[in-house]
């Protein structure tokens, strides 16, 4: 990569071309109500589709998966096509979108999950508190999953990549990061299984690689990328030994020949917790050799900056995606940025879908 590489730089990620470097992080909004994708966040996403690839929000590959109220799922059919318009509407205006699929596992919450407990590696409660049905709820003691029922959580994730395809993604990522599912296996502050998915570093891993192994049967590895966070201490998540973890997965992704790895560096709570990875990229960019995401904190000037030293080769951006929909247009321009809300981040049942979410102004271009 020549030092000259910036934010505007068309790259190849995977089977795709991007005309620019500029991601749009995976972003939770809660506006699909019924977990149904539509026609609102259709217009949401269609809105930013100047990103080089968009991510969508977290999304659930079954019932069980559940984590938050109004968030969507690709399990049922009224969801593929649901999730049809969304699709459609960016590739209309040349964008290319990602579906991120998750498991929320011992995130979660009874009142979510029809009466039954969560599920996770171990009954090991995450730490702090979620909305659900009934009110703000303290994460509570989940259910250790039985081996036996593993496979079937993998099959999950590989019918929701089979489901992606048929609602027209290009591609999936898959979340390994902030203290769900997959990351509940990785670190042994919430895996303490005695299984082949427990205890060594080897074992850890063993269901993060399955379901990379059976999604990339469906998609292929080029169109699948994957996000891990390494230094995040979300919902109590710690190891004893994330360097060493860290290191193992992502050197094991190496065969896959995936489109990316989408790499969280630490915010400032994750480093006011305790002590973390940090800076993280260049502890892992020796380890893996295909392309890196960076993301955390980033604006126009260090996001160019990082990709001049080649540490990685795209930057995703959350939070400046939320108040900016043409915020590629403005990174060019060098133009001002709207300020994102956090009071509106999130939605609040069906009411005022649009408020503070399709409703951030575009940059007024002077056409004299
Ligand atoms: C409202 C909101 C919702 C988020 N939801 C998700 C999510 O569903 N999946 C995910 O991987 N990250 C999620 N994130 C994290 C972002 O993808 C990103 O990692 C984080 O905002 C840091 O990037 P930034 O500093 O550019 O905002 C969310 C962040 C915000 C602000």
């Amino acid at each position: 990569m020549s030092s000259t590489t910036n934010l505007f730089s068309p790259t190849k990620l995977g089977a795709h071309t991007l005309p620019n470097r500029i991601v749009m992080a995976p972003m939770t909004r809660l506006r699909a109500v019924d977990s149904i994708p539509n026609s609102v966040m259709a217009t949401y996403y269609a809105q930013r589709a100047s990103a080089g690839l968009i991510v969508t929000e977290c999304t659930m590959v079954s019932p069980m998966s559940n984590g938050y109220m109004n968030c969507p799922g690709i399990y049922s059919p009224e969801q593929v096509e649901g999730w049809k318009q969304v699709t459609q509407a960016v590739h209309d205006r040349g964008g290319k979108i990602f579906l991120q699929l998750w498991h929320s596992g011992r995130v979660s919450h009874p009142s979510l999950l029809n009466g039954e407990l969560p599920v996770a590696p171990s009954a090991v409660a995450g730490e702090g508190t979620l909305h659900s049905p009934i009110g703000k709820v303290t994460l509570e003691t989940p259910r250790a999953l039985e081996t036996q029922e593993i496979p079937e959580i993998v099959e999950q994730f590989r019918q929701g990549a089979v489901n992606a395809v048929e609602a027209g993604f290009d591609g999936v990522e898959l979340h390994g990061a902030f203290g769900y599912l997959i990351d509940q296996f990785l670190q042994d502050g919430s895996n303490q299984r005695t299984d082949k998915y427990g205890g060594s570093i080897e074992n850890r891993a063993r269901f993060l690689l399955e379901v990379v192994s059976g999604v990339t049967s469906v998609w292929g590895g080029e169109k699948v990328g994957i996000k891990l966070s390494p230094s995040n201490t979300f919902y109590g998540m710690k190891d004893s030994d994330s360097q060493g973890i860290f290191s193992y997965v992502i050197d094991k992704l190496n065969p896959f020949n995936l489109a990316y790895i989408h790499l969280m560096e630490p915010n400032e709570v994750d480093l006011a917790n305790r002590q973390v990875l940090n800076p993280v990229l260049p502890i892992f960019r020796p380890i893996y050799q295909g392309t890196i995401i960076t993301n955390g904190g980033y604006d126009r000037q260090a996001g160019n900056n990082v990709l001049s030293t080649g540490d990685a080769d795209l930057v995703s951006f959350g939070k400046l995606f939320i108040s900016n929909p043409d915020l590629p247009k403005r990174f060019q321009l060098e133009a001002d940025l709207n300020t994102p809300n956090p009071k509106t981040f999130y939605g609040k049942g069906d009411q005022d879908l649009e408020l503070g979410y399709i409703d951030y102004p575009f940059m007024e271009i002077q056409t004299e």
